[in-house]
């Protein structure tokens, strides 16, 4: 064969590979883009964790709806509030205007203080959110119905329109309420407030929220950029709520005083012990409560490496800057007490979730992908469960960035870290901040039937697919993501 002979089959070759490449390509950015109208139960790779595959029900038109799992009986509430969503001009300490969205003109919106045991009811309007809005109860154990995705468990409220949740609170503990109709840009521009359910018996001491929150780049707390003052009398016994609003971690610090973490994610810790100089790593969406007594000087709450404080105290006190030198770590705080299950018990179900980056399609983008199980959304892994099982979840963060991850509907008893078991106090979470390089287990009941998500909630990666599901067998869901109202929990 001549030289010229060769040449030419090696450029044809090339093309035919250099096509089948493109068409090996094509295929992937084709199947990856998601459809303008879709059911989440229809995606998903169904992991049954080793359990048995339940009996699908949902195929012969059976199963019961998400809209069937509510709260029973129609007794009055006993707590009744009405937000409105809205777009508002905020005005933050320093005087700079926000163009938010807002819950009845705020930002946070209303704190509501509930009681352990009151039947909660809140009518959502939507003045002019033209995205539409939901209200999603971030830690609170409701109902499906009312846990507020749209397009799993109801429709975007769209404007104009109005949507009742009500539910029974069962638990004690600091909690905040936001959107979860694209949440990722909405949340960030105001939509979220606070909710405390407060112990049924009253509590002695003062009792305040401490809510951090970026707005337009500007960190704050409160709506605060720093400087806030809060009159305490000496003597008082405090708490301090810190949550975490934010798609990013916060490191607080709390200067003046010794201090106790007394609850994590809403749940009281067992003796916590006295803490000095210690930061404290709030997961974006998590919260720590912390306790102190006043002392006759300044003390202060504030975000590690900021100016940003609210200082707590009697007259206008002074506070010398605590430089902590270790982070508070939730596994070995506290005394251990009974749990309803441990590392040791029969788990029905174990499943493994391993976050990483890869290269592939997102909706029709290229580009390093989040991956859940080696698969880009919405090929990612359904949890399947039935209703009683004990589940056990181990999670591995194999990226360089930190992902809190968020379990809708249930809180998970953490057993282990990197192979190390947790011995201080039974530490439950729905908002585990897990940085790189850490595994965790983690365990819960599934006592709550439903479509739940389960995402990080830094919520541009939960936009960007780090989004899956735990679904409960014969459970189904009528509403759609996409269709007529927009839905777009992400
Ligand atoms: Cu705080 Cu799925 O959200
Ligand atoms: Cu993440």
């Amino acid at each position: 064969m001549s030289r010229q002979l060769l040449g030419r089959i090696a450029t044809v070759a090339g093309a035919l590979a250099l096509v089948a490449l493109l068409a090996v390509l094509g295929r992937a950015w084709w199947d990856s883009r998601l459809p303008q109208t879709y059911s989440v139960m229809s995606y998903g790779t169904h992991d049954y964790g080793g359990g048995p595959a339940p009996p699908d029900h949902s195929e012969h038109g059976g199963g019961t709806s998400v809209s069937a799992l509510r709260e029973p009986g129609h007794e009055v509430p006993d707590a009744r509030f009405e937000l409105t969503a809205k777009a508002a001009d905020i005005r933050l300490s320093g005087g700079r205007v926000v163009h938010a969205l807002t819950f009845d003109g705020m930002s946070p919106g209303p704190e509501l203080r509930v009681h352990q045991g009151d039947l909660v009811e809140v009518r959502l309007r939507n003045a002019d959110v033209d995205q539409g809005v939901t209200i999603h109860w971030h830690g609170i154990d409701v109902p499906n119905v009312e846990d507020g995705v749209a397009g799993v468990t109801q429709n975007a409220v769209l404007p104009g329109e109005s949507y009742t949740y009500r539910f029974r609170a069962k638990q004690v503990g600091t909690f905040w309420y936001h959107t979860h109709q694209v949440s990722s840009t909405d949340v960030g521009r105001g939509l979220f407030g606070v909710i405390v359910i407060e112990p049924s018996e009253r509590q002695p001491g003062v009792d305040m929220v401490v809510a951090a929150h970026t707005y337009d780049g500007i960190a704050t707390l409160n709506r605060d950029e720093g400087g806030g003052r809060r009159k305490v009398p000496v003597g008082t016994p405090v708490r301090i709520r810190i949550v975490n609003t934010d798609s990013s971690e916060h490191t607080f610090t709390v200067s003046g005083t010794p201090f106790r973490v007394l609850a994590i994610d809403g749940t009281d810790l067992n003796g916590p012990t006295e803490l000095r100089d210690v930061a404290l790593p709030v997961a974006a969406g998590g919260r720590i409560d912390v306790g102190y007594v006043q002392p006759p000087h300044g003390v202060s709450v504030g975000l590690e490496g900021t100016s940003v404080a609210i200082t707590f105290g009697p007259g206008w006190p002074q506070v010398s800057e605590t430089k902590p030198t270790i982070s508070f770590d939730p596994l070995t705080y506290g005394r251990p007490a009974p749990t309803p299950f441990s590392a040791s018990s029969t788990f029905d179900r174990d499943f493994h979730l391993a976050i990483t980056k890869k290269l592939g399609f997102y909706d029709g983008k290229p580009g390093r992908q989040w991956a859940l199980n080696g698969k880009i959304y919405p090929d990612v892994p359904m949890f399947v469960v039935e209703k009683g099982d004990l589940v056990r979840v181990t999670i591995a963060n194999r990226t360089r960035v930190v992902h809190p991850m968020h379990l809708h509907g249930h809180h998970a008893l953490v057993l282990s870290r990197n192979g190390e078991p947790s011995t201080g106090s039974p530490w439950w979470t729905d908002t585990l901040n897990v940085v790189p390089g850490d595994e965790y287990v983690i365990a819960f009941r599934a006592d709550n039937p439903g479509i739940w998500m389960d995402h990080c909630h830094n919520l541009g990666h939960a936009a960007a697919g780090l989004t899956m599901h735990l679904a409960y067998a014969g459970i189904t869901t009528p509403f759609l993501v996409g269709g007529e109202d927009g839905n777009t929990p992400e």
